[in-house]
């Protein structure tokens, strides 16, 4: 199975969701890769090699290619391919997107960052991604249970589906990226399950999606 995670801006929490979701699907005995597509920033390779020196279990693979079709030639190797995306993938992102079983679109709660990612969602479409397979995620989320209720709102009345777990922004997540944990290793439990829940929320989605097709 392939999984992009795409957006239009830096810094939404693209490769904080590769990171928990490779973590989390490792854990569940599956094989995978991220496929680190942002070259000018490598988050997640250098995340990668802190969680070597730091010893941590299990052990994810991460690759850095120059292209997607590069990454897509390896993704049957693997039980799950993440393709973590660079900012405004344009092209790139309609051949990750084509290929891939889901394709995430993290976003915080601001009109800001809910506008450019509504705006990736539509080219999608008209590339010919059918909208089921595209799925809004909340990130690095700050805001009081009516902000959350009017962003969905606003998700919903593009005619685009968001999921219900949010992964929060929290210290504790940005420290544990520094220490090559994913969000789900954080020593705190309240922590660990809201973030486990984003993880699972996105293998339920991607595994109905592969049944659909
Ligand atoms: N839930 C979170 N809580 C705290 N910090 C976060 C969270 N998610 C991401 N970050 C931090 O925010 C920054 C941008 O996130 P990142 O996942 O690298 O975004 P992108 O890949 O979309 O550019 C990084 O420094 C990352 O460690
Ligand atoms: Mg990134």
């Amino acid at each position: 199975m392939i999984l992009s995670l795409i957006s239009q801006k830096g810094g939404v929490g693209k490769s904080a969701l590769a990171r928990l979701l490779a973590v989390e699907i490792a854990k569940a005995g599956w094989s995978v890769k991220i496929a680190d597509l942002d070259p000018a920033q490598g988050t997640s390779t250098k995340w990668k090699a802190r969680r070597d020196l730091a010893g941590l279990q299990p052990d994810i693979a991460v690759e850095k290619f120059r292209t997607v079709d590069r990454a897509l030639k390896e993704a049957d190797r693997f039980d799950l391919m993440i393709l973590d995306g660079p900012a405004h993938a344009e092209q790139g992102g309609r051949v990750m997107a084509r290929a891939s079983d889901l394709v995430i679109l993290p976003t915080g709660y601001s009109l800001d960052d809910m506008e450019p990612q509504i705006e990736a969602a539509y080219e999608l479409e008209e590339a010919g991604i059918p909208t089921e397979r595209l799925l809004f995620v909340f990130c690095r989320a700050r805001g009081s249970e009516a902000e959350d209720r009017a962003a969905r709102g606003y998700i919903r009345k593009a005619g685009l589906q968001a999921l219900g777990p949010i992964l929060p922004e929290m210290a504790s997540i940005r420290q544990g990226h520094a220490e090559g944990r994913a969000a789900s290793e954080v020593p705190f439990p309240k922590v660990q399950e809201k973030v486990i829940a984003v993880a699972q929320g996105i293998v339920d989605q991607l595994t109905a999606e592969r049944e659909a097709a």
